[in-house]
């Protein structure tokens, strides 16, 4: 069993490559983010506060998420309903990184996270994988691209999915939640002490997943 944990701000590429490394090593990849995300959009959905820690507990009592895999992709349930792509709209975006600076969602998310890395090998991506979620991950990586270059790369990939943004506004949403999600006081979003630092800001996805392979090269013997 293997435990690589990928954390590192949003349009660091995190996803793209732990998704292929994933499928190169026939591993689970696990988006954490997307559970932040669900949680986002359950509070929007029902016109909850994402800042309200209050009434934030209280939808917490109330939904059931669940994670599966469907021919290898990660599907997040909530109370019985795949929402697809509907948690990656722009304002879901936001709505995530509020929810995710209250320590009960933390709290509620913690054991599926684990668990889904107690029962398979795994690349997990989010923001305290290697801090808090897997303080024992055999690899951690911290991955950073600059902020320009980040921004290009989730514009083109909104456009791709049918919800185009202008280069501006996904900009300086970007800056916005970096800021939220690495100076909030649980589970910041920063390096753990023993992660490696990968800036791909001049790589393209083949190089950044090449990058990973060799970092990871020494650990692959115990998969
Ligand atoms: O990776 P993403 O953009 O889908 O994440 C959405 C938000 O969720 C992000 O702004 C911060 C939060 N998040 C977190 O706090 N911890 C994680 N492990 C993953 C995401």
């Amino acid at each position: 069993m293997i435990q690589i944990a990928i954390d590192g701000p949003s349009g660091a590429g995190k996803s793209t490559v732990a998704k292929a490394l994933a499928k190169k090593l026939g591993i689970v990849y696990v988006d954490t983010g997307a559970l932040y995300r669900t949680i986002g959009y359950a509070a929007v959905s029902r016109g909850i506060s994402t800042k309200d820690a209050v009434a934030m507990q209280a939808l917490l009592s109330d939904i059931q998420i669940d994670v599966k895999y469907e021919d290898g992709i990660q599907c997040v349930y909530l109370n019985g309903e795949n929402l697809g792509d509907r948690i990656r709209r722009p304002e879901i975006s936001m709505a995530a990184s509020d929810v995710s600076a209250i320590p009960a969602v933390r709290a509620f998310l913690l054991d599926t996270q684990r668990d889904i890395a107690r029962r398979n090998s795994v690349v997990m991506d989010g923001r305290d994988i290697g801090t808090v979620i897997l303080p024992d991950a055999d690899v951690k990586i911290f991955m950073v691209a600059s902020a320009e270059a980040r921004a290009a790369r989730r514009t083109k990939e909104l456009e791709e999915k049918g919800m185009p943004a202008s280069y501006e506004d996904v900009l300086r949403e970007m800056k916005e939640r970096d800021a939220q999600d690495s100076g909030r006081a649980i589970a910041p979003a920063i390096p753990a002490p023993d992660a490696i630092h990968l800036d791909n800001s001049g790589m393209s996805v083949e190089e950044s997943v090449q990058a990973v392979i060799d970092l990871i090269a020494p650990h692959l013997h115990k998969l």
